[in-house]
C-alpha cells in the first residue's frame, strides 16, 4: 500500500519524508489556503522533496478552464498529478487530459458510479472521500470496498486512493479492503506507529535491565 500525506505544509511533508514511508502528496485548495506561499511556489517546493506523485488541484469548474490550468500545473514538475473534481465538466477534462498523457486524480468522489466513470475516462487515481461520507452518517468505507470490487471485476488500472481519512482505523480498513493508496494528514501517519503497550513494554525492559546491572 502506498502512503501519501494530505497537506501543503512543507514542515509536515519533510517530517513524513524523514520517516521513510512516504510515497506521495495530495493537496487541495483548502490545504493550500492555510499556507503563506502561493500554490505554485508550494508545489515547486513539495516536488523538490517528494519524488512520487504530487496532486495539484485545478480551481476552474468548466472543462476548458480545467484543461488550461492542468496544462500549466504539469509544467511545474514531472511528478505533478492533476486533481480534477468529479463533475460532468470534470469527466470531459479527465478524458482529454489522459489522452494527452497527463496523469489525473479524480477528486471529490462519493459514489461507485462516479468511480466507474472516471476509470473509463482513464484517471490514474480515484479519490473516494471516506471521512466526509462518515460525517453525514453514511459508511464511507463501504465505498472503498465497492470501488475495489468493481475495478477488479473489469481490470481497471485506476488506483484507488482512499482519501479524507481521519484516524488510523480508516487506514487499516482501507488496507484490508485493498485500496492501492491511503492519503492522510501528518497527525494520522504519526498515530499509526503509537501503541501504549509498546511504550509500557519498552519501559519495563529497560527498568529490568537497569536493576540487574546495579
Ligand atoms: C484528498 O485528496 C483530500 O485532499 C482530503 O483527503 C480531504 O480530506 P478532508 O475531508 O479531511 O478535508
Amino acid at each position: 500500500m502506498k502512503f501519501f500525506i494530505d497537506t501543503a505544509n512543507l514542515k509536515e511533508i519533510n517530517s513524513a519524508v524523514e520517516m521513510g514511508v512516504l510515497d506521495g502528496v495530495t493537496t487541495n485548495p483548502s490545504l493550500a489556503a492555510k499556507e503563506t506561499a502561493s500554490y505554485n511556489e508550494l508545489l515547486q517546493d513539495i516536488c523538490k522533496v517528494v519524488p512520487g506523485p504530487v496532486s495539484a488541484e485545478v480551481l476552474a469548474t468548466d472543462t476548458e478552464g480545467m484543461l488550461s490550468e492542468a496544462r500549466e500545473l504539469v509544467k511545474i514538475a514531472d511528478n505533478i498529478v492533476v486533481k480534477i473534481p468529479t463533475t460532468l465538466e470534470g469527466l470531459r477534462a479527465v478524458k482529454a487530459l489522459t489522452s494527452e498523457g497527463i496523469s489525473v486524480n479524480s477528486t471529490l468522489v462519493f459514489s461507485a458510479s462516479q468511480a466507474l466513470l472516471v476509470a473509463k475516462a482513464g484517471a490514474s487515481f480515484v479519490s473516494p472521500f471516506v471521512g466526509r461520507l462518515d460525517d453525514i452518517s453514511t459508511e464511507g468505507m463501504q465505498l472503498i470496498g465497492d470501488i475495489v470490487t468493481i475495478y477488479n471485476n473489469y481490470g481497471y488500472r485506476t488506483e484507488v486512493l482512499a482519501a479524507s481519512l481521519r484516524h488510523p482505523m480508516h487506514v487499516v480498513q482501507s488496507a484490508l479492503l485493498g485500496a492501492d493508496v491511503a492519503t492522510m494528514p501528518y497527525k494520522v501517519i504519526a498515530q499509526l506507529i503509537k501503541h501504549p503497550l509498546t511504550d509500557i513494554g519498552l519501559e519495563k525492559f529497560l527498568e529490568d535491565y537497569k536493576k540487574k546491572m546495579q
